[in-house]
């Protein structure tokens, strides 16, 4: 019997489809759709990956909706210089063969959320928050119905990855961002601060190859394209797998810890534009909005995607 009902709303990306994938492949996650973004890539690229993704994994009933094509406010940041030009490059997979549901991805995500009971769904935030935010502000009245949501965004003591002060998601729709912090039901944070401290290693990617399976090939072959970009930019040891830690707290909470804390997004400054200014200290009254993760058990981390993904 599931114990998570979620919709994961993403913008594939390599580490987004590993968070797909591991989603996909646990039986304690009911995965009710999936909504794509514009972020790594436009929308249509994020969208295909996402089809392609389902097919992969052997899930093609899986419901994949497009979302918005843009950020609310700001012109749309993408990040092919990471991701490669599709968004999945290493992959090698085939074009889907399943394709797009009708409805608009926010109207869906409302209407899911309406039909649902008070503090039963969870949404996965794996990319820019433009999607989730306007379906707060288009419907109010779905918040009661939402039970949490986590979300990869933001950085704190690591600083930026795409400016010196701001993470990627949260700098793309950084009004999007604010939105989503200030709009009080429960949110878990998983920001560069805990995700640099999931290193993939040359053991672990040999181990997915090792699988023998459509999953294991094609995830090896995405991930030691996308690593190569963070490697090379930090010189560490392998490449931070930021989206799946999403998914691993929802399977296995006692892998992070963090702190109950006030975080804000800033979205007046240019020079600071989308940075996440958290109170770690507790040296403000702001409020606490959110549990910000900053420590992962990343053996065990890993460990849990390479057993879900050999029941692919
Ligand atoms: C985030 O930005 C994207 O490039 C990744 O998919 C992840 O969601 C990391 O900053
Ligand atoms: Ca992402």
């Amino acid at each position: 019997m599931p114990s998570h009902k979620i919709i994961i709303d993403t913008d594939p990306g390599q580490d987004d489809a590993i968070a797909i994938l591991l989603a996909l492949a646990s039986e304690e996650i009911d995965l009710l759709g999936i909504v794509t973004v514009a972020g790594n890539v436009p929308l249509a690229l994020t969208s295909r990956n996402a089809l392609m993704l389902c097919e992969l994994a052997k899930k093609p009933e899986t419901k994949v909706f497009a979302g918005c094509s843009r950020p609310l406010v700001r012109p749309l940041v993408t990040a092919e210089h990471v991701h490669g030009k599709t968004g999945l490059d290493g992959a090698n997979l085939p074009e889907p063969t399943i394709t797009l549901q009708k409805q608009h991805g926010v109207d869906w995500t409302i209407e899911t959320l309406l039909a649902a009971e008070d503090n039963s769904v969870t949404i996965c935030c794996l990319a820019p928050l433009t999607n989730v935010a306007m379906a707060m502000v288009k419907a109010p009245e779905i918040l009661p119905k939402i039970k949490n949501i986590v979300l990869m965004g933001g950085g704190f003591f690591e600083g930026g990855n795409i400016t010196p002060t701001s993470e990627f998601n949260v700098y793309v729709d950084p009004h999007a961002a604010n939105t989503v912090m200030k709009c009080g039901r429960p949110l878990v944070i998983m920001p560069l601060d805990v995700t640099h401290k999931a290193l993939m290693q040359r053991k672990w990617l040999d181990a997915l190859k090792a699988l023998g399976t459509p999953v294991g090939d094609a995830t090896y072959g995405m991930l030691s394209f996308y690593e190569r970009f963070d490697v090379e930019k930090y010189g560490s040891s392998g490449g931070p797998l930021h989206d799946p830690t999403v998914i691993a707290y929802l399977l296995q909470p006692e892998l992070f810890e963090g702190r109950q804390v006030n975080v804000e997004v800033e979205i007046h400054s240019e020079l600071t534009m989308g940075m996440t200014v958290v109170d770690w200290w507790k040296v403000t009254d702001r409020a606490p909005n959110a549990t910000y993760i900053n420590q992962i058990n990343a053996d065990g981390f890993f460990a849990l995607i390479l057993e879900r993904f050999s029941s692919l």
